[in-house]
């Protein structure tokens, strides 16, 4: 069990982590949600002993981190993948975290073969990719068999494979009656892993509850219904109290409904009905509807943003047909702003949002809108220069 009573961590005047008071249980996967900068990282940290909190506590089964004599027996984490010694193979470097800790030698084959690094096992480190330096982060906190685990985003750079690998790791761990604390920004994953969730933003503690509790919280619930008879269907749900709401691919949503209701009243009329379905919001349309408040870091283009609300935001009836831009966000204002595009057509070319500093602070070019979700292009040399002269002239001024 881990226990966080009003942990703060201040640098300078920024507080990353602000009175945090949490219990992090064994027997299931607590996911650790917030935005970049919002302290994820740093509340591992100093679980770890690796930072000092400005005022608070942090326990691990009731002791300090430094007072666990052969800590990785009791915590395995992997907080930063590249945070090993390159120069030695992924065998010698668990073998030193091995005998640091009084591990016997035979757990170091033992965890390089769960995660799949036996084949290059002595090979050295650095010449890992980001995916094989994750494994091998992994089979480091599994090394001491220990009953609490904690990684901070750790599919990070995993394949699809490794992705379900360790979905089913930790929620096999859980079940196994550990305690298993994992901090990720893919939703999607997360809502598969975690059973419970802890969401923080600016360092605060906005959420400490079970998965589906927060996704009923933090979302809206509606049923998706499909018609051939699409005039007569919204003549009869206006009539019967409901707000038809069209998705904009031919489907109509009812929110805050009753799906067999809803049958029954389009059986009365005689109405056909093609789909007729419950939904509830995803993990990310809760998370974002939550934190949307405390994203400190917006992205300053537009590139590869979605349209507000997400794919398939709704569009109230008469506001849109399929192809329209999508309608305002019923979760309130996206983090990432409006869309400039239409989805599915590509980024504009000469828009506005669409000149000026590109993504990657080029100056974009008329014409040069690139892909959605693409970096822009360079921009084109000035006229009758090429770049490669420009950057000797430059070097030569600063005498390179
Ligand atoms: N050593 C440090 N010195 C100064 N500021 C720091 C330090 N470490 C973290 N911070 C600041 O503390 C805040 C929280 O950072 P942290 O890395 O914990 O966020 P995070 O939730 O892990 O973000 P991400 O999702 O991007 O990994 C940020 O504003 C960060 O700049
Ligand atoms: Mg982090």
């Amino acid at each position: 069990m881990i226990e966080l009573q009003g942990l703060t961590k201040r640098y300078g005047d920024k507080t990353a982590v602000d009175h945090l008071t949490f219990t992090v249980r064994p027997g299931v996967v607590t996911g650790f949600l917030g935005p970049n900068g919002a302290g994820k990282s740093t509340t591992m940290r100093m679980l770890l002993g690796l930072d000092n909190p400005t005022s608070g506590d942090v326990r691990i089964d009731g002791k300090h981190y430094a007072q666990l004599s052969e800590p990785l027996k009791y915590i395995g984490a992997l907080l930063d993948a590249k945070a090993i010694h390159g120069g030695r193979t992924a065998y010698n470097h668990l073998l030193c975290m091995a005998q640091s800790n009084r591990i016997p030698r035979h757990r170091v084959d033992e965890v390089l073969e769960t995660v799949g690094l036996s084949a290059v096992a002595k090979k050295r480190s650095k010449g890992f990719s980001l995916g094989m330096g994750q494994r091998l982060g992994i089979a480091g906190a599994l090394l001491g068999d220990p009953e609490i685990l904690m990684f901070d985003e750790p599919v990070n750079g995993l394949d699809p494979e490794g992705i379900h690998w360790i979905r089913n790791l930790m929620k096999g761990l859980a079940a196994q009656g550990r305690t298993v604390f994992v901090s990720s920004h893919l939703m999607s994953e997360m809502a598969l892993t975690a059973d419970h969730l802890i969401v923080i933003g600016r360092g605060r503690l906005m959420a400490d509850t079970s998965m589906s509790d927060f996704i009923e919280k933090n979302s809206r619930s509606f049923v998706r219904l499909r018609t051939p008879q699409q005039e007569r269907f919204k003549d009869v749900m206006s009539r019967a109290g409901h707000t038809v709401v069209e998705t904009g691919d031919g489907a109509f949503e009812i929110a805050d409904s009753d799906a067999a209701a809803l049958g029954e009243l389009a059986a009365q009329h005689q109405l056909v009905l093609h789909e007729l379905s419950p939904q509830r919001a995803s993990l990310e349309e809760a998370f974002m509807q939550l934190t949307a408040e405390s994203v400190e870091y917006h992205a300053g283009g537009q590139m590869g943003s979605a349209p507000a609300g997400g794919p398939g935001a709704p569009v109230p009836a008469g506001m849109g047909a399929p192809g329209a831009p999508a309608a305002p966000s019923p979760y309130g204002a996206s983090p990432y702003g409006p869309s400039p595009y239409t989805p599915g057509q590509g980024a504009p070319q000469g828009q506005p949002g669409w000149q000026g500093q590109g993504a990657q602070g080029w100056p974009q070019q008329p014409g040069q809108g690139g892909q959605a979700g693409a970096p822009p292009a360079p921009p084109a040399p000035p006229a009758g220069q090429e770049w490669g002269a420009q950057w000797r002239d430059n070097s030569k001024k600063k005498g390179r």
